[in-house]
C-alpha cells in the first residue's frame, strides 16, 4: 500500500499551487487557507518565528516555505521525490533555508524536538494513521502545538459513494478513474499541475481512511497533548461533536483539522 501511494505522489505531486509572488503564498491563494487551519492553534503568524518547525508530509512545499517566510526554521519531510524536487525549486525561488528530506512517518523515530508540527492530508493515506500520529508526536517539545488534517468520516460519506461509483465504472487503476473522470465529470482534458493533482487525490488516490474528532481527541490524550482548536469549528464534549460531525455530513465538510498543545 505504501508502495501504491509513494508511486501516486511520484506522479501526482500534490498540490503545486501557482505560486508565483510571496504575496500568493502569505495572503492569496494560500495565506486566506492558511489563516483558517492556523487559527487552530489559537496562535498568530508572528508565533512561527524562531520556532523550529516540522512539516510531516509535506509535499510541493507550499507550507513549509510559508512557515520559512515567518522566520521559522522549518524540516519537511516526504515520502514522494518528485514532491520534494518541486519543494527545492519552491524554497530556492523564495530565498529561504528547508531542510527538506525523504521519510516515512510510519519509520520516524526522531530524537529531534520541534515547537511546532503541521501534518495535513497525510496520516490517511498510511496503513497506520495512528502510529504515525504517535511517531510525529513524540517530536514534539513540551510547550509545543502540533496542527493534523483528515478527512472528517461523517462528511466525506457521500463523497465516499461518488469515489466508490467511479470504481465501479473505471476500475481500481489511477489511469482508468483519471480517464473517467476527464470523460464524465470534466468533459474535457486536465490541465497538468494544478488541476492534475487536484482531481487525482480527490477522485483517484489509491488509499485513503476516515476518521471523527473523538479519536483525534484519543490520540492526542494517550499522547499528552490538550486539544486548542478546531477547523471547522466543534466543541469537543460528546453530544456537541457528534451533532456537529452530522452537520459535516450535510455540509459536506470533507475534511477537519485539530491542533493540540503538549503539556
Ligand atoms: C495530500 S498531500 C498533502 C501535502 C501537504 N501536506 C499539503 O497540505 O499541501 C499528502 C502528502 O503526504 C505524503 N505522504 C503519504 N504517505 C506518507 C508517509 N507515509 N510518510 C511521509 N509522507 C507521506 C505524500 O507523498 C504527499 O506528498
Amino acid at each position: 500500500m505504501r508502495r501504491d501511494v509513494k508511486e501516486f505522489y511520484e506522479q501526482y505531486p500534490y498540490p503545486q499551487l501557482p505560486v508565483k509572488k510571496k504575496a500568493d503564498l502569505l495572503s492569496k491563494l494560500h495565506g486566506n487557507v492558511m489563516r483558517e487551519i492556523l487559527e487552530t492553534t489559537g496562535r498568530g503568524a508572528s508565533y512561527f518565528s524562531g520556532k523550529n518547525v516540522l512539516e510531516a508530509g509535506c509535499g510541493t512545499g507550499e507550507k513549509c516555505v510559508y512557515f520559512a517566510l515567518h522566520g521559522a526554521h522549518v524540516r519537511g519531510v516526504d515520502i514522494s521525490n518528485a514532491s520534494l524536487a518541486h519543494a527545492r525549486k519552491l524554497a530556492d525561488k523564495f530565498n529561504v533555508k528547508v531542510g527538506f528530506e525523504n521519510a516515512d512517518v510510519l519509520q520516524m523515530h526522531g530524537k529531534e524536538k520541534f515547537g511546532y508540527i503541521y501534518s495535513l492530508g497525510v496520516l490517511h493515506h498510511t496503513e497506520n494513521p495512528k502510529k504515525g500520529f504517535c511517531n510525529i508526536a513524540k517530536m514534539l517539545k513540551k510547550g509545543g502545538i502540533i496542527t493534523i488534517g483528515l478527512y472528517s468520516a461523517s462528511g466525506r460519506l457521500l463523497h465516499r459513494m461518488h469515489r466508490a461509483q467511479i470504481a465501479l465504472f473505471a476500475g481500481k487503476g489511477t489511469k482508468e478513474r483519471m480517464q473517467y473522470v476527464e470523460r464524465n465529470i470534466y468533459g474535457r482534458k486536465l490541465r497538468a499541475g494544478v488541476e492534475e493533482a487536484y482531481v487525482a487525490d480527490k477522485y483517484a488516490h489509491p488509499y485513503e481512511s476516515y476518521h471523527t474528532v473523538g479519536e483525534v481527541l484519543g490520540w492526542f490524550g494517550e499522547n499528552g497533548i490538550k486539544p486548542v482548536g478546531c477547523h471547522p469549528k466543534c466543541g469537543f464534549g460528546f453530544l456537541s461533536r457528534k451533532i456537529t460531525q452530522m452537520e459535516w455530513m450535510a455540509q459536506r465538510k470533507t475534511f477537519f483539522v485539530m491542533s493540540g498543545r503538549r503539556i
